[in-house]
C-alpha cells in the first residue's frame, strides 16, 4: 500500500499486451484532459520513452527523462518538459541496459518510490496524474497500480484482448483494491472497426462483459497514426475526427469518475 497520500487524481493507463494503444491513449487523454482546462502530468513509465513521440514539443530534450534523474545524473526540474496543449511531460529517459536493470532493482526494492515522489512535487490537488506503462505485468506497472486511482486497461476487440482481462484484473485486485483511495478500474477498447464482423461481435461481447466498466470506445481511425506521424495530437491534427470524438468522450467519462467528479470545460475545438 502506497505510504504517501496523494491529493490529487492519478490514472494509470495499463494493458496486458503490447502495442494496443496504451500510449496513443494516454497521449490523447492528457491533450483533451488538458483543453478540458485540466493541468496535466504526463509520466511516461515505460522504458521506450514513447510518449514524448505524443506530447513532446522538443523530443531530444527527453533524454533524461526520470530515469536520469534516478541515476542522479539531473534534477526534476531539468527532467520535466512543457509538452503539447499545455501538458507537463515527465519523459522515461534513455538509459543503457545496465542502468535499466539497476532502476528496476531500485523500484523493486523501494514499491512506493513513485508514490513518494509525486507527492515530493508538491502539484496543486486539481493536477490530473496520466501514466503510461510497458505492457504486461512489471515493477513499472507495479509502482503505477500502487498509486493509481483510477485504473485505465486498454485492450483490442479481439479475442487475445479478451482472453488476457483476467491477467490484469489480479493485478488490479492486488494492488488497487486494498486501498481506500482506489476509485474504479475501467477498460477503453481502441481501434474498434465498425466494418469487421469478427471486430464488431467481440466489441459487443465486451460490452456485455465490461457493463459501465467499459469507459469507451475508440475506432479504428488513420487521423491516430497520421497525428503521430505529424507530431501533433489527434484532436489538433484532425479536431472532428471519429478518433478525436471518441478521446473526448473517453475524457469525458473518465472526468465522472473521478470522487469527486471534475468537470469538462466546453471550449471550441482547434
Ligand atoms: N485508434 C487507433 N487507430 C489507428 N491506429 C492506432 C489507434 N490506436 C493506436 N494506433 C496505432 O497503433 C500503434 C500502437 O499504438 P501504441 O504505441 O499507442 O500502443 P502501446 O500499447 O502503447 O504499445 P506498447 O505496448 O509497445 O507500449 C501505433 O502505431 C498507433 O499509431
Ligand atoms: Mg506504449
Amino acid at each position: 500500500m502506497a505510504e504517501a497520500d496523494l491529493t490529487m487524481p492519478v490514472i494509470a493507463v495499463i494493458g496486458a499486451k503490447g502495442g494496443v494503444g496504451k500510449t496513443t491513449v494516454a497521449a490523447n487523454l492528457c491533450t483533451t484532459l488538458a483543453q478540458a482546462g485540466h493541468r496535466v502530468l504526463a509520466v511516461d513509465l515505460d522504458p521506450q520513452n514513447a510518449l514524448r513521440f505524443h506530447l513532446a514539443l522538443d523530443r531530444d530534450a527527453c533524454e533524461i527523462g526520470l530515469a536520469g534523474v534516478l541515476a542522479g545524473a539531473a534534477s526534476w526540474t531539468q527532467a520535466m518538459q512543457p509538452a503539447r496543449g499545455g501538458v507537463v511531460l515527465l519523459p522515461f529517459g534513455f538509459i543503457d541496459d545496465e542502468a535499466q536493470i539497476a532502476l528496476e532493482r531500485h523500484l523493486a526494492d523501494e514499491p512506493d518510490w513513485l508514490a513518494r515522489t509525486l507527492a515530493r512535487f508538491q502539484l496543486p490537488p486539481d493536477t490530473l496524474v496520466v501514466l503510461d506503462t510497458p505492457p504486461g505485468p512489471s515493477v513499472y506497472l507495479q509502482q503505477a497500480l500502487r498509486v493509481a486511482q483510477l485504473a485505465i486497461t486498454t485492450l483490442l476487440p479481439d479475442a487475445g484482448s479478451f482472453a488476457t482481462l483476467p491477467l490484469i484484473d489480479r493485478m488490479v485486485d492486488k494492488y488497487c483494491l486494498p486501498r481506500a483511495d482506489f476509485m474504479a478500474s475501467v477498460y477503453v477498447v481502441n481501434q474498434a472497426d465498425a466494418g469487421r464482423r469478427l471486430n464488431r461481435d467481440v466489441l459487443q461481447t465486451l460490452r456485455e462483459a465490461l457493463g459501465d466498466r467499459l469507459l469507451g470506445v475508440v475506432h479504428q481511425d488513420q487521423a491516430v497514426s497520421e497525428a503521430l506521424a505529424s507530431a501533433v495530437d489527434v484532436r489538433r491534427y484532425a479536431p472532428h475526427s471519429q478518433a478525436a470524438e471518441d478521446f473526448e468522450q473517453c475524457a469525458r467519462q473518465l472526468l465522472r469518475r473521478l470522487h469527486p467528479p471534475m468537470p469538462f470545460a466546453e471550449t471550441r475545438r482547434p
